[in-house]
């Protein structure tokens, strides 16, 4: 958090310190939001066009305005971008009901919805962890029954990742009716002893995520099987290789899921050159 640190909050790039919320935001007292997040490599943006579709249609899902096109949405993250002199990380986007007398039932109609952005510096390519292998826990799925929509209201997912904290490894995969739903702040993948990439078919009970597309487009290119199905966690446990993909991951290696190893205990190799081909695509923008 350097002091010249900007951030983008309803029309105007402000110096962070300056950026305040009021206290009647709805985003604040009801997590009555949605937000996105973008990578960022080579002061590039990721698969950014699929992220601004993803925080429409979510926007689209609670009736929330989309306040600008595509088109806007990408002058503002590349002029904050700039301001922040970001070559490599996050640029993180949230849009709120707006501000209003707290009431439940949606504000009057013309109430402005509230934007905030700002941007993350991250080693995301270099990570050493990628190079390592995470491990990771399974726990309970506590969440509500529209996860698909990219929702503010995170506390589940707080939970999890404080429960992975204090266990010491770096993701907590969550569990519904025995099967793994997603990590707490990515998607979850397996691949089978016999070559077969597998994760959980899109539904309500998940976050559609981007990189997922991207990378299951990858796999089917490198004419690996993909089977889309529910992942049981004995099924996790056997897996020759695991993996989980996000925009602030993209593919990481998991070598071991409540303690135990996963293949020989190190990143499988079709994990590896998934990464090493999400990261050309990243990088090429
Ligand atoms: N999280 N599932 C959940 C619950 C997520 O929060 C995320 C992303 C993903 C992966 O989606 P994508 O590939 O589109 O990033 C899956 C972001 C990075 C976050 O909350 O910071």
């Amino acid at each position: 958090m350097t002091s010249s640190r900007i951030v983008y909050l309803n029309g105007d790039f402000v110096p962070f310190a300056e950026a305040k919320v009021p206290v009647m935001d709805r985003g604040y007292l009801f997590a009555d939001g949605i937000y996105e997040v973008s990578a960022v490599l080579g002061g590039r943006l990721v698969d950014n066009a699929a992220h601004l579709a993803r925080l429409d249609r979510s926007l689209g899902e609670i009736g929330i305005a989309n306040p600008h096109d595509a088109a806007g949405w990408e002058r503002l993250q590349m002029e904050l971008v700039r301001r922040n002199d970001l070559v490599e990380g996050l640029v993180y986007m949230q849009v709120t009901r707006g501000v209003a007398e707290r009431d439940f039932a949606f504000p009057p109609a013309g109430t402005a919805p509230g934007v905030v952005m700002f941007t993350q510096a991250k080693t995301v390519a270099a990570n050493p962890l990628a190079e390592k292998g995470a491990r990771i826990i399974t726990v309970e799925d506590l969440r509500w029954k529209r996860r698909d929509i990219k929702s503010v209201a995170l506390l589940a997912q707080v939970l999890a990742k404080q429960q992975a904290v204090e266990a010491g490894v770096s993701e907590a995969w969550m569990v519904e009716d025995g099967a793994v739903t997603e990590g707490s702040s990515s998607t979850a993948f397996i691949i089978t002893r016999e070559g077969t990439v597998v994760t959980r078919p899109l539904s309500t009970a998940l976050l559609p995520g981007i990189t997922r597309a991207s990378v299951l487009r990858l796999a089917a290119e490198a004419d690996l099987r993909i089977e889309e199905r529910l992942i049981p966690v004995e099924m996790a446990y056997e897996a020759a290789e695991a993996f989980y993909t996000s925009a602030s991951s993209f593919v990481m290696p998991v070598i071991q899921i409540d303690g135990r190893p996963i293949g020989d205990g190190q990143p499988g190799r079709h994990t590896r050159r998934l990464r090493e081909l999400y990261l050309d695509l990243a990088r090429a923008g």
